[in-house]
Protein backbone atom coordinates (compact mmCIF):
# COMPACT_ATOMS: atom_id res chain seq x y z
CA UNK A 1 0.00 0.00 0.00
CA UNK A 2 2.98 2.29 0.70
CA UNK A 3 4.61 1.85 -2.19
CA UNK A 4 1.57 2.50 -4.49
CA UNK A 5 1.15 5.71 -2.95
CA UNK A 6 4.65 6.34 -3.11
CA UNK A 7 4.23 5.70 -6.88
CA UNK A 8 1.31 7.69 -7.02
CA UNK A 9 3.05 10.85 -5.68
CA UNK A 10 5.86 10.64 -7.92
CA UNK A 11 3.41 10.74 -10.57
CA UNK A 12 1.97 13.30 -9.78
CA UNK A 13 5.02 15.59 -9.04
CA UNK A 14 5.83 14.21 -12.78
CA UNK A 15 2.47 16.07 -13.58
CA UNK A 16 2.58 18.88 -12.19
CA UNK A 17 5.88 20.23 -13.02
CA UNK A 18 5.16 19.13 -16.92
CA UNK A 19 2.04 21.54 -16.75
CA UNK A 20 4.25 23.99 -14.85
CA UNK A 21 6.68 23.83 -18.32
CA UNK A 22 3.45 24.21 -20.28
CA UNK A 23 2.44 27.15 -18.77
CA UNK A 24 5.63 29.17 -18.81
CA UNK A 25 6.24 28.20 -22.23
CA UNK A 26 2.22 29.64 -22.94
CA UNK A 27 3.12 32.93 -21.09
CA UNK A 28 6.70 33.39 -22.74
CA UNK A 29 5.25 32.73 -26.47
CA UNK A 30 2.16 34.97 -26.08
CA UNK A 31 0.63 36.76 -23.10
CA UNK A 32 -1.83 39.01 -24.67
CA UNK A 33 -3.51 35.56 -26.04
CA UNK A 34 -4.00 34.29 -22.89
CA UNK A 35 -5.27 36.81 -21.75
CA UNK A 36 -7.59 37.72 -24.26
CA UNK A 37 -9.00 33.94 -23.93
CA UNK A 38 -9.47 34.68 -20.46
CA UNK A 39 -10.91 37.95 -20.52
CA UNK A 40 -13.34 36.04 -22.98
CA UNK A 41 -14.29 33.04 -20.56
CA UNK A 42 -15.27 35.40 -18.28
CA UNK A 43 -17.94 37.08 -19.97
CA UNK A 44 -21.03 35.34 -19.61
CA UNK A 45 -23.32 34.71 -22.53
CA UNK A 46 -25.83 37.17 -21.27
CA UNK A 47 -24.32 39.76 -21.65
CA UNK A 48 -23.13 39.62 -24.96
CA UNK A 49 -27.18 39.61 -25.65
CA UNK A 50 -27.84 42.38 -23.72
CA UNK A 51 -25.74 43.86 -26.01
CA UNK A 52 -27.50 43.07 -28.36
CA UNK A 53 -30.97 44.19 -27.46
CA UNK A 54 -29.38 47.58 -26.47
CA UNK A 55 -28.08 47.61 -29.36
CA UNK A 56 -31.52 46.52 -31.18
CA UNK A 57 -33.27 49.17 -29.19
CA UNK A 58 -31.16 51.52 -30.84
CA UNK A 59 -31.99 50.51 -34.22
CA UNK A 60 -35.41 50.03 -33.85
CA UNK A 61 -36.00 53.80 -32.81
CA UNK A 62 -33.82 54.88 -35.79
CA UNK A 63 -34.92 52.38 -38.24
CA UNK A 64 -38.44 51.16 -37.61
CA UNK A 65 -39.86 54.69 -35.51
CA UNK A 66 -40.92 56.62 -38.04
CA UNK A 67 -43.93 54.23 -38.47
CA UNK A 68 -43.98 52.12 -35.68
CA UNK A 69 -43.96 52.26 -31.89
CA UNK A 70 -44.39 49.77 -28.75
CA UNK A 71 -47.61 50.64 -27.58
CA UNK A 72 -49.22 53.01 -29.88
CA UNK A 73 -50.71 52.35 -33.49
CA UNK A 74 -48.88 54.44 -36.17
CA UNK A 75 -48.58 54.22 -40.02
CA UNK A 76 -47.76 50.60 -38.86
CA UNK A 77 -49.39 48.48 -36.02
CA UNK A 78 -47.57 49.03 -32.07
CA UNK A 79 -45.26 46.14 -31.72
CA UNK A 80 -45.06 45.28 -27.86
CA UNK A 81 -45.31 41.30 -28.22
CA UNK A 82 -45.12 41.07 -31.84
CA UNK A 83 -42.32 38.21 -31.40
CA UNK A 84 -44.32 34.77 -31.30
CA UNK A 85 -47.79 36.50 -32.28
CA UNK A 86 -49.43 35.81 -35.98
CA UNK A 87 -49.56 38.35 -38.02
CA UNK A 88 -51.85 40.96 -38.76
CA UNK A 89 -53.86 40.13 -35.18
CA UNK A 90 -53.74 44.28 -33.62
CA UNK A 91 -57.44 44.14 -33.17
CA UNK A 92 -57.64 47.85 -33.53
CA UNK A 93 -54.89 48.33 -36.11
CA UNK A 94 -55.95 48.49 -39.70
CA UNK A 95 -54.07 46.04 -42.33
CA UNK A 96 -53.85 45.68 -45.61
CA UNK A 97 -55.28 41.81 -46.98
CA UNK A 98 -51.99 40.85 -47.40
CA UNK A 99 -51.01 40.79 -43.95
CA UNK A 100 -54.75 39.95 -42.66
CA UNK A 101 -54.34 36.78 -44.63
CA UNK A 102 -50.69 35.99 -43.82
CA UNK A 103 -50.61 32.70 -41.85
CA UNK A 104 -47.38 33.38 -40.16
CA UNK A 105 -45.98 33.47 -36.50
CA UNK A 106 -43.62 35.91 -36.03
CA UNK A 107 -40.19 34.01 -35.10
CA UNK A 108 -36.66 35.12 -35.66
CA UNK A 109 -37.03 33.43 -39.06
CA UNK A 110 -40.19 35.10 -40.35
CA UNK A 111 -39.22 38.36 -39.08
CA UNK A 112 -35.78 38.01 -40.66
CA UNK A 113 -37.54 37.46 -43.99
CA UNK A 114 -40.47 39.57 -43.84
CA UNK A 115 -37.68 42.70 -43.02
CA UNK A 116 -35.51 41.86 -46.16
CA UNK A 117 -38.22 42.20 -48.75
CA UNK A 118 -41.88 42.44 -46.89
CA UNK A 119 -43.44 42.50 -50.69
CA UNK A 120 -41.75 39.26 -51.07
CA UNK A 121 -42.87 38.37 -48.04
CA UNK A 122 -46.70 38.98 -48.38
CA UNK A 123 -47.19 40.82 -51.60
CA UNK A 124 -49.84 43.96 -51.42
CA UNK A 125 -48.56 44.75 -47.97
CA UNK A 126 -48.50 48.07 -47.18
CA UNK A 127 -45.10 47.96 -45.64
CA UNK A 128 -42.75 49.68 -47.94
CA UNK A 129 -39.47 49.50 -46.15
CA UNK A 130 -36.42 47.08 -46.12
CA UNK A 131 -33.74 46.55 -44.06
CA UNK A 132 -30.37 45.08 -45.41
CA UNK A 133 -28.03 44.76 -43.23
CA UNK A 134 -28.44 41.62 -41.63
CA UNK A 135 -26.80 42.22 -38.33
CA UNK A 136 -29.15 45.48 -37.57
CA UNK A 137 -32.13 42.64 -38.42
CA UNK A 138 -30.43 41.07 -35.85
CA UNK A 139 -30.43 42.93 -33.33
CA UNK A 140 -33.59 44.32 -33.65
CA UNK A 141 -35.39 40.76 -33.73
CA UNK A 142 -33.60 40.42 -30.55
CA UNK A 143 -35.02 43.44 -29.33
CA UNK A 144 -38.59 42.91 -30.07
CA UNK A 145 -38.18 39.08 -29.03
CA UNK A 146 -36.14 40.18 -25.55
CA UNK A 147 -39.80 42.57 -24.99
CA UNK A 148 -41.86 39.86 -25.67
CA UNK A 149 -40.13 37.42 -23.02
CA UNK A 150 -39.83 40.12 -20.87
CA UNK A 151 -43.59 40.93 -20.39
CA UNK A 152 -44.78 37.28 -20.33
CA UNK A 153 -42.53 36.82 -17.65
CA UNK A 154 -43.92 39.70 -15.73
CA UNK A 155 -47.58 38.58 -16.28
CA UNK A 156 -46.52 35.43 -14.51
C1 LIG B 1 -42.33 53.42 -43.82
C2 LIG B 1 -43.06 52.92 -42.68
C3 LIG B 1 -42.53 51.68 -42.00
C4 LIG B 1 -41.26 51.44 -41.52
C5 LIG B 1 -40.03 52.32 -41.59
C6 LIG B 1 -41.31 50.14 -40.89
N1 LIG B 1 -42.57 49.62 -40.98
FE1 LIG B 1 -43.20 47.82 -40.24
N2 LIG B 1 -45.06 48.16 -40.96
C7 LIG B 1 -45.47 49.29 -41.64
C8 LIG B 1 -46.83 49.13 -42.07
C9 LIG B 1 -47.67 50.15 -42.84
C10 LIG B 1 -47.25 47.86 -41.61
C11 LIG B 1 -48.60 47.19 -41.86
C12 LIG B 1 -48.43 46.34 -43.10
C13 LIG B 1 -49.72 45.83 -43.71
O1 LIG B 1 -50.80 45.94 -43.11
O2 LIG B 1 -49.61 45.29 -44.82
C14 LIG B 1 -46.11 47.27 -40.92
C15 LIG B 1 -46.11 46.03 -40.33
C16 LIG B 1 -45.05 45.46 -39.66
C17 LIG B 1 -45.06 44.16 -39.03
C18 LIG B 1 -46.25 43.21 -38.92
C19 LIG B 1 -46.88 43.42 -37.58
C20 LIG B 1 -48.07 42.57 -37.27
O3 LIG B 1 -48.81 42.94 -36.32
O4 LIG B 1 -48.30 41.54 -37.92
C21 LIG B 1 -43.84 43.98 -38.48
C22 LIG B 1 -43.36 42.76 -37.72
C23 LIG B 1 -43.05 45.14 -38.78
N3 LIG B 1 -43.82 46.02 -39.49
C24 LIG B 1 -41.75 45.32 -38.38
C25 LIG B 1 -41.00 46.45 -38.68
C26 LIG B 1 -39.67 46.65 -38.21
C27 LIG B 1 -38.92 45.71 -37.26
C28 LIG B 1 -39.23 47.81 -38.74
C29 LIG B 1 -37.87 48.43 -38.62
C30 LIG B 1 -36.76 47.63 -39.00
C31 LIG B 1 -40.32 48.36 -39.55
N4 LIG B 1 -41.37 47.49 -39.47
C32 LIG B 1 -40.24 49.54 -40.25
C33 LIG B 1 -44.70 50.40 -41.91
C34 LIG B 1 -43.34 50.52 -41.64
Amino acid sequence: MKKLSNVILCFSVVLISSSVVAKDSVNSSGREITQVTSQGDSVPPYAVSEQLVVKGEELYKRRCGGCHSLDNNRIGPRHRDVYGRKAGTVADYKYSKALRNLDVIWTDQTLDEWLVNPTAFAKGTSMGFRLKKADERHAIIEYLKFLSSASSANAQ
